[in-house]
């Protein structure tokens, strides 16, 4: 048993998307939440500077007691998941990646997966890999996204910005035949709403409640579950923006 926090972190607000899963899933386990939002967005960036970053997120937040890393971020989750296991062999880290891919592939195993990213996540090929391990059969049909970040970052998100999606999608539902589509950034659930207005026909994959039970397995293996929560949960965030304090006072 272990009471200290486990941590949470994005390289923004995205990673609040995740929140009210782990919260779910694990509500007597403290939470310290960090987004770099002063440094997003990391998808557009090369792989180097973004396992730099995250070894400094993932610091801050082991500086601050944490006893596990939830990584509530694709990007991150994709290049630098082994660089942050290698610097912090004594903390249990997880990924989003891998348990959202195992679930994509147990609820569409024959069909072909239409998934919206940040580009880095799209090059890294971190998603075909998971998938093809998870036993997928379909094919995946992935979008880069990076330019829908900076948007949700501001809070500029109203039916006006359906123009910049459905020009930065295109016709993928058209060309793949998918009738789900996969949000490989944990800021796009943010726009759930314009997605669904745009696809209404299209399900939306959320990987956040993979991650919140592959969080829950790995601290139950290692006996590292609290039986009671110890404090409150701490939202940090690198940006003195507004819009980070208003997407937390939404999931409160
Ligand atoms: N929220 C992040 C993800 O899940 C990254 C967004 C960004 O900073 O580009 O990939």
């Amino acid at each position: 048993m272990d009471k200290r926090a486990i941590g949470v972190f994005d390289s923004g607000v995205g990673g609040l998307s995740c929140v009210p899963a782990l919260k779910n899933a694990l509500p007597n386990e403290q939470i310290i939440f960090y987004g770099d939002s002063a440094r997003a967005p990391y998808g557009l960036r090369s792989e180097s500077e973004i396992k730099q970053f995250a070894l400094e997120d993932a610091k801050l937040l082991i500086d601050k007691g944490c006893k596990a890393l939830s990584i509530a971020c694709n990007t991150i989750s994709c290049v630098a998941l082994d660089e942050l296991c290698s610097a912090f062999p004594d903390v249990p880290v997880v990924g989003i990646v891998e348990p959202a891919a195992e679930k994509l592939a147990e609820l569409y195993r024959d069909e072909n997966i239409a998934l919206i990213a940040t580009d880095a996540t799209v090059k890294n090929g971190a998603y075909e890999r998971a998938l093809k391990k998870y036993g997928h059969c379909g094919r995946l049909f992935a979008r880069a996204c990076g330019n829908f970040v900076s948007p949700i970052e501001q809070g500029k998100t109203g039916p006006e910005f359906d123009t910049v999606i459905k020009e930065s999608i295109g016709p993928l539902f058209e060309e793949s035949g998918a009738k789900v589509l996969a949000l490989g950034c944990t800021h796009f659930p943010f726009i759930a709403e314009n997605l669904k207005r745009l696809y209404p026909d299209i399900a939306l994959f959320n990987p956040a409640d993979a991650l919140a039970q592959k969080t829950k397995e790995i601290l139950k293996a290692r006996d590292m579950l609290s039986d009671e929560k110890a404090a409150e949960d701490i939202y940090l965030c690198s940006s003195q923006s507004d819009t980070f304090a208003r997407f937390v006072s939404r999931i409160k």
